[in-house]
């Protein structure tokens, strides 16, 4: 399995870039409109071919990249069920796997940053996590139909049920932290460290963190694929 973790800087976001080796197959998971020229490049120099494009969740922060992806390479693009983008080729549901080439990429609903994100598990042991489980850190729950009693389910009842030493590739990362593991984040997450329920919906009902910047701008476009 080809494995790679990409970063937007403008919004701290990580694209990741999943293919098998023996067909070339590729899926590209929550890519960026602004980054898609390099995701292209990498395809094309790596002699991959872009199967899916496929995201975690309807984003606030960024574009998606995958209308202009398909375009350009025909791949389809796919979105958890019950998120509202029409324009999508394919949902997929709570325990669909999604093949590419020997690869598995297993959905796995952990909503509660939104209604309808989902954390892939890639083969065994790699979680793409999006906004729900971020390194030291979790998601947001004040806008985009979020709640902070789901999100504390899904990860402690979903993402904490995994092997320790099972890898955690958040969606975004503020403070250069690349990837962590199940067992460190149940160790020294400060959301979640302990945490009841209770606390965590009350911190987590008090952040006051100012509105993503983009958020009037991609909401609307990322349900529809990414076309502004
Ligand atoms: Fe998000």
């Amino acid at each position: 399995m080809l494995f790679r973790q990409l970063f937007d800087q403008e919004s701290s976001t990580y694209t990741y870039l999943i293919a098998s080796q023996q067909t070339q197959f590729a899926i590209l998971v929550d890519p960026v409109l602004e980054q898609v020229a390099r995701d292209v490049k990498l395809l094309t120099e790596l002699g991959l071919k872009l199967n899916f494009s496929l995201e975690t969740h309807v984003h606030a922060d960024h574009v998606t990249g995958t209308s202009k992806l398909r375009s350009l390479t025909n791949c389809h693009g796919v979105v958890p069920e019950k998120a509202q983008v029409q324009c999508a080729d394919r949902q997929i549901k709570n325990g669909e796997t999604l093949m590419i080439g020997e690869v598995s990429i297993k959905a796995i609903a952990t909503p509660g940053h939104t209604d309808s994100h989902m954390t892939y598990l890639v083969g065994k042991d790699r979680l793409l996590t999006g906004d729900c489980l971020l390194i030291r850190g979790c998601g947001r729950t004040d806008f985009q139909s979020g709640d902070p009693g789901v999100l504390f389910d899904s990860i402690t009842q979903k993402l904490f049920t995994f092997p320790d030493t099972t890898l955690v590739y958040p969606g975004h990362d503020y403070r250069g932290q690349t990837v962590s593991t199940i067992g460190e984040e149940k160790a020294f997450n400060p959301r979640l460290v302990n945490q009841t329920r209770e606390s965590f919906i009350n911190l987590m009902n008090n952040l006051n963190l100012p509105e993503p910047q983009k958020m009037s701008e991609a909401v609307p476009a990322n349900r529809n694929c990414g076309n502004v």
